[in-house]
Parts: C-alpha cells; sequence; structure tokens
C-alpha cells in the first residue's frame, strides 16, 4: 500500500470535526470530517478517496454486513462459513473483517500470510484462501498477532475506508464484512461509505442477546441502514452421538424477534461442537468434509442469504419515531 495503512488521513480526528455533533449518522451534512461521506465536492480533501470507494464498491453486487447486539453470539463464525459456502457455489466472495480489536477471521481460515501488492503496485491484494474467496483484515497487516490495537474512531474509520479504496477487490458476487459487537465507529463508517450495505443480525435464542438485538435495530432505524434478515445462532444443541436436537438454550427467538420486526428470518444454527473444532483446525464448517448439523445449517442459511440478495428483500425500518 502506498500510504501507511494505519495512518488517518489529516482532519479525521472528530476533535478537529467541525460538525461533531451531527456527523457520524446519514442523512446530515457532516463537513470536515472523514467518517462523512457526503460533502460537497469542492472542498472535499478525500474526494478521490471517494472517487475509488465508489469505483470499489461498483464492482459489487451484494453486500453483507454481519453484526450483532452482543459479542460471542457468532458473527464471525455465520460470516466465514457464509461466506466460504457461497464460494462453493460458484461465486466470488470477499470477505472485509473489520473487527480490529479482536479480528479473529484469519483465525477461523487458518490464513497466516502477509499482504502483497497488485501487479500494477496500486492496490493491496486481499489474501486468498480459495481462487473465489478473497480476505482482508486488519490481523493481516500487523507484524505481531498479539498486538492490541488502540484505536479511536477516526483512524479505525480511515482504516475501514482504505479497505475499500486500496484493496484490490475486482469483481464480486458477495462481500461479507464481519464486525465487532455492538453498534460502535466501525458500524457507523459502513453504513455511512457503503449505504447498500445489508446487515445479517446475528443472535442467540436467549433474551440477554435479542435485548441487545434490539437496540441494534434500533440502531439501524436511526442510520438508515438496510436490513437482510436475522440468524438464530447456538439454537438448540446437536447431541454429538446422535445429532438429535437438545433444546438447552430456548430457540425460536430469533424468529419471533424477526416476525415482530417485519425482517426475513434466515435461519437457525446449532449448537454444534464441530464448529469449536472447525475453528481451531482454520477450516470453515461447511468446507469439512464430515457432515454435521452445523454444516447443513450454514449451507441453508447462505442459500436462504443468496435467495435473499437474489430477490432484493432487505429491508429499510422505518424511521424510529414513525413506528407504530
Ligand atoms: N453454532 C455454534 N456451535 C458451537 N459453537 C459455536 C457456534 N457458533 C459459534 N461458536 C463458537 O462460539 C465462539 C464465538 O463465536 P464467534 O467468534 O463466531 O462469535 P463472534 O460473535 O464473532 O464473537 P465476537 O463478538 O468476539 O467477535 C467461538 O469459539 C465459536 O467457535
Ligand atoms: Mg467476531
Ligand atoms: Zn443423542
Amino acid at each position: 500500500m502506498s500510504k501507511d495503512p494505519f495512518e488517518a488521513p489529516p482532519g479525521t480526528d472528530t476533535a478537529d470535526c467541525a460538525s461533531k455533533s451531527t456527523c457520524g449518522m446519514a442523512g446530515k451534512d457532516g463537513s470536515g470530517c472523514a467518517s462523512c461521506s457526503s460533502r460537497s465536492g469542492a472542498a472535499n480533501p478525500f474526494a478521490k478517496q471517494d472517487a475509488s470507494i465508489a469505483d470499489t464498491l461498483g464492482h459489487i453486487k451484494n453486500i453483507l454486513f454481519v453484526m450483532s447486539g452482543k459479542g460471542g453470539v457468532g458473527k464471525s463464525s455465520v460470516a466465514v462459513n457464509v461466506a466460504a459456502a457461497l464460494a462453493v457455489g460458484g461465486s466470488k466472495v470477499g470477505i472485509l473483517d473489520v473487527d480490529m480489536h479482536g479480528p479473529s477471521v484469519p483465525n477461523l481460515l487458518g490464513l497466516g500470510f502477509g499482504l502483497e501488492m497488485d501487479e500494477a503496485g496500486e492496490r493491496l491484494q486481499p489474501a486468498e484462501y480459495l481462487p473465489n474467496l478473497h480476505v482482508i483484515s486488519m490481523d493481516s497487516l500487523l507484524q505481531d498477532k498479539n498486538t492490541a490495537i488502540l484505536w479511536r474512531g477516526p483512524k479505525k474509520t480511515a482504516a475501514i475506508r482504505q479497505f475499500l479504496s486500496d484493496v484490490q477487490w475486482g469483481d464480486l458476487d458477495f462481500l461479507v464484512i464481519d464486525s465487532p459487537p455492538g453498534t460502535g465507529d466501525e458500524h457507523l463508517t459502513i453504513l455511512k461509505t457503503i449505504p447498500q450495505a445489508m446487515s445479517v443480525m446475528v443472535t442467540t435464542p436467549q433474551e440477554i442477546s435479542l435485548a441487545d438485538v434490539r437496540k441494534a435495530l434500533n440502531f439501524l432505524q436511526h442510520a438508515r441502514g438496510r436490513i437482510l434478515g436475522i440468524v438464530e445462532n447456538m439454537s438448540g444443541l446437536a447431541c454429538p452421538h446422535c445429532g438429535k436436537d437438545i433444546p438447552l438454550f430456548k430457540s425460536g427467538g430469533g424468529k419471533d424477534l424477526a416476525e415482530q420486526y417485519h425482517v426475513p428470518f434466515l435461519g437457525a444454527i446449532a449448537l454444534d461442537p464441530v464448529t469449536v473444532l472447525a475453528a481451531d483446525a482454520g477450516t470453515p464448517v461447511v468446507l469439512m468434509e464430515e457432515d454435521s448439523v452445523a454444516k447443513r445449517d450454514f449451507l441453508a442459511l447462505a442459500a436462504a442469504v443468496a435467495e435473499a440478495c437474489a430477490k432484493d428483500a432487505a429491508v429499510l425500518l422505518p424511521p424510529p419515531d414513525e413506528q407504530g
């Protein structure tokens, strides 16, 4: 990469941002801050980068933004398995991991190598997992995997924008974005920079996770982000002996929530020990040779995601104040 990937563009510190009280949300004027991609052309120091991002996005058919209210509910597992399943089905797929504090995509894929420039020496080449599955993660740019990244919002925003402007993604059917838990700077940046991104909300069946998903849905309402649907992960336990369902936690909460918000329910993934084995082996469950409940569930989820994209089924929830 010609520029330092860790360097925020000048003026991107929100301390310098003239409109820091209003910027960050779609539809508001946020001139002067890098989080705000819709500034007027003349005084826009990021016009070139904006153009480069627009060019990248113009070559990507569907952008899936995997998010959740709570941490540890299976976002990264869903992102990696859906991406791998779509790739195995013949689609050209990219994975962008914007979880800078705990990037787990490289581990789930067993990727340990660095990144290279493209032939023109202008853009970064994403790591290749399969010929039609490429990956970019903050992790790939770090020399020492154990280094904690201590970044404030503006620098994260700058890095995420560079992942779109300075990476040679090429033509993609799907870009799957894995995110950190909650609704922070990374989420705002993605929704602001990629208004066409479709959120895939991952939850576990328990109320403690569902409550946080409601908050995340509320965030999407405010930020005017589209949602493709809800996924219930860790939905029942697949018995390691006979594969039968053990309702260890409750199940059905994700589906109920989807109905309540009138958003598609994309599928349920059982709690399955094979998921943990797969993670440790650095192989997505869907690429494991042996059959398993989680493998079937993830394949069905990927099919549902592809179908929802083909039908353009993503929903824009009404703003919170207009909801009945
Ligand atoms: N269906 C499942 N069955 C069994 N284990 C699972 C399942 N889904 C995820 N896990 C395990 O749960 C842990 C958390 O999953 P994962 O890292 O995908 O969650 P996450 O939401 O991305 O977490 P974070 O919020 O930290 O980014 C991992 O150890 C993963 O292997
Ligand atoms: Mg994760
Ligand atoms: Zn059993």
